[in-house]
């Protein structure tokens, strides 16, 4: 069902990979909601991905750039505004990568030179983002800036390995740039703790299958999904949230909050 409640906003998305992809389902939401897109990826994952098929559907254009790049970023946020004829209302920031997860380097033996692009991919590029954005003074008052977390950030989950670490850092950046971009620009930063979700980077962490499992049973609600994260995305870059800035909010079914689950102590008793 929509609602328009993006009717006139307009934004960047990162990180539409393929039909998984939250960023994607994201896309598709707030389409439905009248919002205008730009989109953007890595240029080395559109070459993968079928970001051109999600563009056609959704009528936005797509601006490649590397999230590690101030000057891709640079040209993004100036190209989107071209295109998008002034300020933004909203940009959403869906991007991960572990080197040391994908060569199946374990935490007590990170390769450094791996963790530290990690971290440039999935921690930093959120401040070098928003740094561009804010130089540019590109985003509109009252506009929202999301970007999506896990909560091995604040508990240990052993096979989430340095992008728990990435996280961390993240959500801190989003309280930090949220202070001052409230300050000057009227602008919301929030970080989303999603679920585990079945998508490219969800399925990189090794026992994936277990652990999805294992936080379904564990939640009240059940997990969240990438529909439902999408549809808590828009509500976030709607006017009915103007004043939620700088949180860390779960959206995981109550698993942060649950210290165990009926079904978890069945397996137990068995
Ligand atoms: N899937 C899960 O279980 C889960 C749970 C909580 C949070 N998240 C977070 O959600 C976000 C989206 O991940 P997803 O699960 O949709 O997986 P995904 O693999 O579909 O998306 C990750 C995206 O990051 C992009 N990316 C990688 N390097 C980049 C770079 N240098 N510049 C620009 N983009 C780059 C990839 O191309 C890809 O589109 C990530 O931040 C992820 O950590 C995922």
């Amino acid at each position: 069902m929509a609602y328009n409640l993006l009717k006139g906003k307009k934004g960047i998305i990162f990180g539409a990979l393929d039909a998984n992809s939250i960023a994607w389902k994201t896309a598709e939401r707030v389409h439905e909601e009248g919002g205008s897109i730009v989109l953007t990826n890595a240029p080395i994952a559109m070459r993968m991905g079928q970001i051109a098929e999600l563009a056609k559907k959704t009528g936005s254009e797509i601006v490649p750039a590397d999230a590690t790049s101030e000057e891709d970023l640079r040209n993004l946020v100036e190209r989107s505004m071209e295109i998008l004829g002034g300020k933004l209302d909203f940009v959403l920031h869906s991007i991960g990568m572990s080197v040391n997860v994908r060569k199946g380097k374990h935490y007590t033996d990170e390769n450094y030179d791996f963790t530290a692009k990690g971290w440039d991919v999935s921690a930093l590029s959120f401040h070098k983002v928003m740094q561009s954005l804010y130089k540019a003074d590109a985003m509109a008052e009252w506009g929202s800036i999301v970007a999506l977390t896990y909560m091995a950030s604040q508990r240990t989950f052993p096979d989430y390995n340095d992008m728990a670490d990435n996280k961390a850092y993240l959500e801190s950046v989003a309280r930090s740039f949220g202070y001052f971009f409230g300050k000057e620009k009227k602008v919301r930063v929030n970080t989303i703790s999603q679920s585990p979700t079945l998508t490219t980077a969800g399925q990189g962490v090794k026992g994936f299958d277990g652990f999805i499992h294992y936080a379904e049973k564990m939640s009240p609600l059940g997990n969240a999904s990438a529909d439902d994260c999408a549809n808590y995305t828009v509500s976030l870059f709607s006017d009915l949230t103007r004043k939620v800035t700088m949180q860390n909010l779960f959206h995981d079914g109550g698993f942060s909050n649950t210290g165990v689950s009926q079904e978890v102590i069945d397996e137990f008793n068995k």
